[in-house]
């Protein structure tokens, strides 16, 4: 009997390589926005889990980029990956968050859909994504396409959420992921309701999880 035991890295190796994986947001860190370390690991590995064939991602509310950055990320190197960019970039949103938005905004110096390209070329994923500069409402009827990872996190007042859940969540593909962001707040209680009100009561959505503020989901498969 052979008592040789099977090749397996060593932990400080994985550590490592793992450090290397996660160095490739490491851009993310210096981009204005609202996303916690884990979060950020998060959708970066939803995106690199999708399918390696002309994956779709579709992020509503995009700010500076920093999630589409972790977004990108996780996309670049598929085959004809696209990352759907939703936002109006002028700095409107709901009543709590608003004036936060306007100050952030006039801090960047320029118009905030220029400081989000930038983010997005210095981090080489400017090709991969498609950018939609408009409201989320306007624009879903004309939205046909199937989903593989749809990020909500536009307006957060509980018509809105619930409007971008109604409008959106249908075209998520069978086995996709559903990502909302701020659903654990003090101030925001739209994302928390359309979580526990509408989400974990239909039986579409399993595999629910929460990381931080971000409640994941996946369409169960066809
Ligand atoms: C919380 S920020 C997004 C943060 C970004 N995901 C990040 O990680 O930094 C919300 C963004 O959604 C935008 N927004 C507000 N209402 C929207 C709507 N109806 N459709 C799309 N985006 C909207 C806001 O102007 C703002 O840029």
């Amino acid at each position: 009997m052979s008592t040789k035991k099977p090749w397996r890295l060593g932990t400080r190796a994985q550590l490592l390589l793992r450090g290397l994986r996660y160095a490739q947001i490491l851009p993310y860190a210096s981009i204005d926005g609202w996303l916690s370390i884990d979060e950020a690991i998060t959708l970066f590995e939803l995106a690199r889990a999708l399918p390696h064939e002309r994956p779709l991602a579709v992020e509503i509310g995009c700010w500076q980029g920093k999630s589409s950055v972790c977004l990108g990320r996780g996309l670049r190197g598929k085959n004809t990956p696209r990352l759907v960019c939703i936002d109006p970039f002028d700095a409107s949103g709901d009543q709590q968050s608003s004036d936060v938005y306007q100050h952030r905004a006039n801090a960047v110096g320029g118009p905030l859909r220029s400081a989000f390209e930038h983010n997005l070329a210095e981090v080489g994923v400017r090709e991969l994504v498609d950018v939609r500069p408009g409201y989320s409402q306007d624009l879903a009827e004309e939205f046909r396409e199937p989903i593989d990872l749809l990020f909500l996190d536009g307006d957060h007042s509980f018509d809105a959420i619930q409007r971008d859940y109604r409008d959106w969540s249908p075209k998520v593909r069978a086995g996709g992921f559903l990502v909302m962001h701020d659903v654990v707040h003090p101030v925001h209680e739209g994302p928390r309701r359309v979580v526990e009100e509408m989400i974990k009561q239909d039986p579409t959505w399993v595999e629910h999880r929460y990381i931080d503020s971000m409640f994941v989901a996946r369409k169960v498969a066809a």
